[in-house]
């Protein structure tokens, strides 16, 4: 039986590759709905994109609830430097025929999940946790009927993104993600210590796009700037694939591996805001609230990445 699951994104490049491996992938996951929210790019275009992947992946019956507009507490800090302007830099999507629902993201999260059985569905979080935060916060009762929230989110031995200390989906709203670290939820945590091992390289660009679908020629367009133009970080060999690592964990949990650690966040400091502070040692004998996967298998992660999106239109 697939899991059933609700999308929480910002596409956001990597974010849109995650969603189309969802689609690609009906015997793990049953996705209920994509809920946008602000972040790589604002909201509008958050929501859009969304709208246009499901349609490039032929599912435009997945309804697009948007969600919040804005962080918690802070202003939002978006990535137009990474994603560009529409935030699916590279791509050029026909503007969806299905526009996002009239429903806000936070309230379509409590309606299903009250309408789902007890402990049946999984918020796979690809941007900043503030739709889930608020969700929790506005419908507690919605919290024992999670199955597990897995989210693309942190950053240990790799330090971090945005700042020298953090990743962006926690920096972009940390009080947020002191939320879902306090709520006492099944929390898996796919930190940049996982996603730094997942590089588009160009021999992998190569297979994606000798794949020939809509779908690889989309994810090839998004991520071959490395594909004749000087690398865009120097001291790797490709660009990171953050998001896809949230679905491919519920198509093969034997992808990763980790360990279940005690996670906070730095929500005061002027410098270390949004750290996630990984108790990876054990040392401070606080509750272990996260399972932290740090351990990657690159080659069968692509290969995986490559056998799903050969399968879409
Ligand atoms: O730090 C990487 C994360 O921030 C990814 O989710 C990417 O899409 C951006 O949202
Ligand atoms: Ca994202």
């Amino acid at each position: 039986m697939p899991r059933k699951i609700i999308i929480d994104t910002d596409p956001g490049k990597d974010d849109a590759v995650a969603i189309l491996l969802a689609l690609a992938a009906p015997e793990a996951v049953e996705v209920l709905a994509v809920v946008a929210v602000a972040g790589n790019v604002p909201l509008a275009r958050t929501a859009a994109n969304a709208a246009a992947l499901l349609e490039l992946g032929g599912r435009t019956d997945i309804p697009v609830y948007p969600g919040c507009a804005a962080p918690l507490t802070r202003p939002l800090v978006t990535a137009e430097h990474v994603h560009g302007e529409t935030g699916l830099n590279g791509l050029e999507l026909p503007p969806p025929a299905r526009a996002p629902e009239a429903e806000h993201g936070v309230d379509a999260i409590i309606r299903l999940l009250r309408a789902e059985a007890p402990g049946t569905v999984t918020l796979c979080l690809l941007g900043p946790a503030t739709n889930l935060a608020m969700a929790l916060a506005k419908a507690p009762d919605i919290a024992p009927r999670i199955a597990e929230v897995v989210w693309m989110a942190g950053a240990r031995s790799e330090g971090g993104n945005v700042t020298p200390a953090a990743e962006y989906n926690v920096y972009t709203d940390p009080e947020a993600a002191a939320v879902l670290l306090a709520s006492g939820l099944k929390l898996t945590l796919m930190p940049l210590d996982l996603t730094h091992q997942l590089l588009v390289t160009r021999e992998r660009l190569a297979a994606l796009r000798a794949l020939g679908t809509a779908a690889a020629r989309a994810t090839v367009a998004m991520f071959s700037e490395i594909d004749g133009t000087p690398q865009r970080e120097r001291e790797r060999e490709g660009i990171p694939l953050h998001d896809p690592t949230v679905i491919a964990h519920l198509i093969d949990p034997t992808l990763f591996g980790g360990r279940q650690i005690n996670v906070e966040v730095e929500t005061a400091s002027p410098f270390a805001r949004g750290m996630t502070v990984a108790d990876w040692y054990g040392v401070t004998g606080r509750p272990a609230n996260a399972l932290w996967l740090n351990a990657a298998a690159p080659d069968r992660f692509f290969a995986l990445l490559e056998q799903r999106l050969a399968r879409l239109p």
